[in-house]
């Protein structure tokens, strides 16, 4: 007898329990009604006397709590598992994950740099915090110059000509300086001026800047590439070149649209020769090369394009609002 329960603890110990099916087995083997181990112990007991029945009887007991016991931690172990796959409902709809889109922003910004990319516009970036020479002094606006009222400035630190750039043609002046001609250059980011939040404006926008450098660069190439803009973002529209003034370009332009009836004309961009002295003061040639440049601001686009009527919308990062935008750029 005592052999007998050694052994059976053994066997109970080792017996390896991985599914459901091994469970049963197991049972089987130590409890089953007819053949199992542990009943026919049981059995057996009723054999010898009463006296050794008392001992042996406490020991077959505590066999049977160890197999139930293995029984009860396997349950434990793998019935929430179970459960889980038992329990899953197919017809609840899957979780979806929500796809970003872009900024009606980016989507013009990407737009141009695609289209001036196509015919041949490089596409460079400039700091947004820039000193007084960039900005202005290079660009023919000299410190005393009433044009630098056209763009308040938000000025860094006090008694210092650091500053936020008021325009990206900035980054004209840092790229003429840096490389010779020819080149045709793409540059678009952020300016900020001084201006009260409105529904037109607001401190900070996106300037998107072209300027084309060479020799015998004409008023007509200049005329040719805003017709190529204009109508690859707009449709076949009619445009309008207004005298203008800007202290780097000579002559200069403003460039307008004639959108749809209710608007009129609109006016999108300036533009113009770059002003030889401009050319000189990046050490250019003015006597070699000409050139134009121009100048646009995105958000205005943007409230053309998307028939938008404030432009705060865009910093609103209202979700309803920014998801309605989907494009390939
Ligand atoms: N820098 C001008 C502005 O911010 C725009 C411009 C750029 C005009 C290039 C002419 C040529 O208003």
């Amino acid at each position: 007898m005592n052999n007998k329960i050694d052994q059976t603890k053994e066997e109970i110990k080792y017996f390896h329990i991985k599914t459901y099916n091994d469970l049963e087995l197991f049972r089987i083997k130590f409890l089953g009604k007819k053949k199992g181990i542990i009943t026919n112990l049981f059995k057996e007991l009723k054999k010898i006397s009463i006296y050794k029945r008392k001992i042996y009887g406490k020991t077959i007991n505590e066999l049977k709590k160890e197999v139930k016991n293995k029984i009860k931690i396997f349950h434990e172990k793998n019935d929430i598992q179970n459960d889980k796959i038992l329990n899953f409902d197919p017809t609840i709809p899957g979780k979806s994950i929500e796809i970003g889109s872009r900024h009606p922003l980016s989507i013009i910004k990407n737009k141009i740099i695609d289209l001036f990319g196509k015919i041949g516009f490089l596409h460079v970036d400039g700091p947004e915090i820039e000193d007084d020479w960039h900005n202005f002094t290079a660009l023919n606006i000299p410190i005393s110059h009433p044009a630098r009222d056209m763009q308040d400035t938000f000025f860094l630190c006090k008694n210092s000509d650091i500053l936020l750039r008021t325009h990206t043609s900035s980054v004209q002046i840092r790229y003429m300086k840096k490389h010779s001609p020819p080149f045709r250059v793409l540059s678009v980011g952020k300016v900020y001026r001084n201006e009260t939040i409105s529904s037109r404006s607001n401190f900070m926008f996106h300037q998107a800047e072209g300027f084309y450098i060479d020799k015998k660069v004409s008023f007509y190439d200049l005329k040719q590439t805003i017709h190529y803009l204009i109508t690859s973002l707009f449709g076949e529209v009619k445009i309008r070149f207004r005298p203008s003034y800007f202290p780097f370009t000579e002559p200069s332009a403003e460039v307008d649209i004639y959108y749809n009836n209710n608007s009129g004309w609109i006016e999108i961009m300036g533009c113009g020769m770059i002003d030889p002295q401009v050319l000189k003061n990046v050490n250019i040639d003015s006597e070699i090369y000409s050139g134009f440049a121009f100048g646009l601001g995105i958000e205005r686009l943007s409230l053309i394009i998307y028939q938008m009527k404030d432009i705060r919308i865009y910093f609103d990062n209202d979700i309803r609002f920014l998801k309605q935008f989907k494009s390939e750029f």
